[in-house]
């Protein structure tokens, strides 16, 4: 079994040396670095991945506080032990609410070590036992810009954690100019391009830190920082990057964007639902038509799409149930339209249920949600092909108008 990896931030160095001594006797934790500054050992977290941090509270416990607090909200996995020569009851009170999992009092006693080493592993076991390849995929697509996709991926997510309890992560596949970090008021400090990079040999500690947790419960896995970076993700890594999330999460929402390109293809195929957003006006319907009409062409015209309808007014000019004939595809659901609501929201960076919890837009979402984790009963589903997607999509005889 590999050892646990530990780093030590600490200024007492008889402290830090018997530590040391005590993981060589249980044998079962290496303590691979040590340092006496905070930064120093943020710094060495990022870079490393420690599993196990010992935080020294020191003389000024509050700073460490802090930084304690600092490690449990950016690295979920860390397991983070408090040391301090006092074991005095409030201290320990607020360097467990602060997210350290344990505290440790100077001298440290071979068996609270061993105690912590083993929740480490226990914690480790729970983990990749928990998640066999079971999250399902949820893309939000559509063909024209402006529709809606990414307030409906954004605030489904929401909705998915809030009332269904589930773990749930949110990707930016608009890689050049995606907003969902926008939306969620989110900066995180690594993207897709990291996940994509890291997919293939990482394990699950680490790639937890590659997203963001926003406050709602909600990871982010967002767009790379910059435009040109896009170019550096290939299909193979949309493909590895939905792959793992999937080991991870129960649901991933992917923000797609408006052209079909070999990525976008490519999260659309491993999806086990799309959303394909249209409006009610003749220009969006018709562009819908033709992207149901692609789908059908390529074999992805099946019970997975799921029409939705983006800010919908109940009298509108076009009937919502003509549209079924229309489109020969029934509308799963319609996002009622309030333009002051979703604005207001996105111009705070703050969810719908933040801002606007009566509305009915907001109330839409949890419905939404309630339909994506129970769906209503699929029809019979045209078999799938065995070419691949985007190789089906160009080859296919194009069609008389
Ligand atoms: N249900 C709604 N009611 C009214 N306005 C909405 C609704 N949903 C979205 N909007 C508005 O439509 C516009 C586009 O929304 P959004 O950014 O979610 O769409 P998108 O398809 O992701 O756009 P883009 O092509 O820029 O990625 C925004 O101004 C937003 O406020
Ligand atoms: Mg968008």
């Amino acid at each position: 079994m590999n050892r646990i990896s530990c780093l030590i931030i600490e200024t007492d160095q008889e402290a830090i040396r018997h530590i040391d001594i005590l993981g060589r006797t249980i044998g079962s934790l290496e303590v691979r670095w040590k340092t006496n500054s905070l930064e120093t050992g943020i710094a060495i977290i990022r870079k490393h991945l420690p599993e196990m941090a010992i935080v020294g509270l020191g003389q000024v416990p509050t700073a460490s506080i802090e930084g304690i607090s600092a490690l449990a909200r950016d690295y979920p996995s860390l397991y983070i032990l408090a040391l301090s020569d006092k074991s005095d009851s409030d201290l320990i009170l607020r360097a467990m609410r602060a997210g350290a999992h344990d505290f440790l009092c100077k001298p440290v006693k071979e068996i609270d070590l061993r105690a912590a080493a083993e929740k480490v592993y226990k914690l480790k076991a729970a983990r990749m036992e928990k998640r066999p390849d079971s999250g399902r995929i949820v893309a939000v697509f559509s063909n024209k810009g402006g529709n809606g996709t990414t307030t409906i991926a954004v605030n489904l997510a929401d909705a998915l954690v809030r009332y269904h309890g589930k773990k749930v992560a949110v990707v930016d596949l608009v890689l050049s100019h995606g907003d969902v970090t926008m939306f969620f008021n989110v900066n995180p400090s690594y993207s897709i391009l990291d996940l994509a990079k890291n997919a293939q040999k990482a394990d699950y500690d680490f790639l937890h830190t590659l997203l963001v947790k926003h406050s709602s419960g909600v990871y982010i896995l967002a767009d790379p920082p910059m435009i040109e970076d896009a170019e550096q993700i290939s299909a193979g890594h949309v493909k590895d990057v939905l792959n793992t999330l999937r080991s991870m999460f129960d649901y991933i929402v992917v923000d797609t964007p408006h052209q079909f390109d070999e990525r976008t293809l490519t999260a659309l195929e491993m999806s086990d639902t799309i959303l394909l957003v249209s409006l009610l006006n003749l220009p969006s319907l018709r562009n819908t038509q033709k992207c149901l009409s692609l789908f059908g062409r390529i074999g992805l015209r099946d019970e997975r799409v799921r029409l939705v309808l983006s800010r919908y007014l109940a009298n509108d000019e076009i009937p919502k149930d003509s549209i079924e004939g229309i489109l020969n595809c029934p509308v799963f659901f319609a996002v009622p339209n309030d333009y002051p609501a979703v604005i207001a929201s996105v111009n705070r960076g703050k969810l719908l249920r933040e801002t606007s919890p009566d509305k009915e837009v907001t109330k839409s979402f949890r419905e939404m949600s309630d339909l994506i984790v129970s769906p209503p009963v699929p029809q019979d589903a045209p078999e799938s092909k065995k070419r691949g997607l985007f190789e089906r999509m160009f080859t296919s005889p194009r069609r008389a108008k």
